[in-house]
């Protein structure tokens, strides 16, 4: 039987929590609560809680999250900060943005910086680095942090896929001078709209993002501290946030369980590579499920002529694209997994029924 099995579905998240979320709209919308209101401030609080930091920032964005961090750490022209070849385009863009440039390194067989190529991409002109923890897998970031107090850089981390995940229980967001998150919809914590933050213990940096996303104005006293921007998380989607974020823990929980029901029944195929990592110190929160196939576009299209939405994330490293100007330094392992990556349905709103489907359709095309 063919079914169709979606990679999420909003809609469905929506009626699993209507009434909560109805809730705090209907609170926004009473009390008129747009800018900078309670609803921004509990949320914060929650947040900050939550990964486990002094501060959280509500931003517009994950983009605007690493912009303000790099921007806080004063990083501009003539520096380079280091980044991974596999990510998604923003954590370049940001360092672009700020006058910077991004040198490019490439990951291990986690989808995460390669920690043993980082020193060699070191120059008299490096700041930063941005690890990136990619789909709700941390970085080695005792390794990362390690070499930065060596080289005395900044710790940036790009957290946007991996709220909830954590190193020997040190939560992703916690370790870098800011951790930075984005809420846009299909996150492991989505809004209704863009939305991010950073995290951090550091008083000045929440202070800095606090005045710049508000045109560097401080709200107190009306006084503006430096040319800023408008990026200020909306109070309507604060609301929602803070609804699903006391959801999270359970959610995560479910994700486990998911990746639980895959792995047993796909861990017996020799062309399929699945994201279960030998490392007992990460805990893996599988904001996405991304497998490598040796068949590549062959096997994804296959999936979506079985009624399954995949993501091919990213087919074309973001460093290919000539308009923005990257130095390709030579990434054999992001070459490889470019062309292997397939990410199947992982959500909390997905059935049991709806993941053994996928499960069928991978092994039919195994033969198995
Ligand atoms: C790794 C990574 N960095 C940065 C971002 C940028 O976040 P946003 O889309 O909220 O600007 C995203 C998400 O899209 C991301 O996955």
């Amino acid at each position: 039987m063919t079914m169709k099995v979606k990679f999420v579905e909003p809609a469905k998240v929506y009626r699993m929590i209507k009434d909560e979320l109805d809730a705090a709209y209907f609170e926004v919308m009473d009390k008129g609560d747009l800018i900078d209101r309670g609803q921004l401030k509990s949320f914060e609080t929650n947040l900050a809680a939550f990964v486990g930091t002094k501060y959280a920032v509500g931003l517009n964005s994950g983009y605007d999250a690493l912009h303000m961090s790099l921007r806080a750490a004063g990083i501009g022209a003539g520096d380079e900060v280091i980044v991974p070849a596999h990510t998604f385009v923003a954590t370049a863009s940001a360092v672009v943005n700020v006058g910077a440039k991004p040198v490019l390194v490439d990951v291990g067989k986690d989808f995460n910086i390669d920690c043993r190529k980082i020193e060699e991409a070191l120059t008299d002109q490096t700041r930063a680095i941005i690890p990136v923890h990619l789909s709700g897998y941390m970085a080695d970031m005792e390794r990362v942090i390690e070499i930065a107090e060596k080289h005395d850089l900044v710790v940036v981390e790009d957290a946007c896929q991996s709220l909830g995940s954590s190193m020997e229980g040190k939560m992703a967001g916690s370790w870098g001078l800011t951790g930075c998150w984005s809420f846009y919809p299909f996150k492991i914590l989505g809004g209704y709209g863009d939305g991010g933050a950073i995290t951090t213990n550091n008083p000045e940096v929440a202070l800095f993002a606090t005045r710049m996303r508000y045109n560097g104005e401080d709200r107190d006293t009306g006084e503006y501290h430096g040319h800023g921007f408008t990026c200020l998380l909306d109070n309507m989607q604060a609301a929602f946030l803070d609804v699903k974020l006391r959801h999270l823990p359970r959610w995560i929980i479910r994700r486990k369980e998911i990746a639980a029901r895959y792995r047993a029944a796909l861990s017996d195929l020799p062309d399929l590579l699945l994201p279960h990592y030998h490392d007992s110190r990460r805990d893996h929160v599988y904001q996405n499920y991304t497998v490598r196939s040796k068949q590549g576009n062959v096997f994804s299209e296959f999936m979506k002529a079985g009624g399954i939405e995949v993501l091919t994330q990213f087919r074309k490293p973001y460093y290919r694209h000539e308009a923005l100007k990257l130095e390709d330094r030579g990434f054999p392992e992001t070459e490889a997994l470019s062309r292997e990556v397939c990410s199947l349905p992982m959500n909390v709103e997905i059935t049991d029924d709806e993941v053994d489907y996928v499960i069928e359709v991978v092994r039919s095309f195994y033969n198995k």
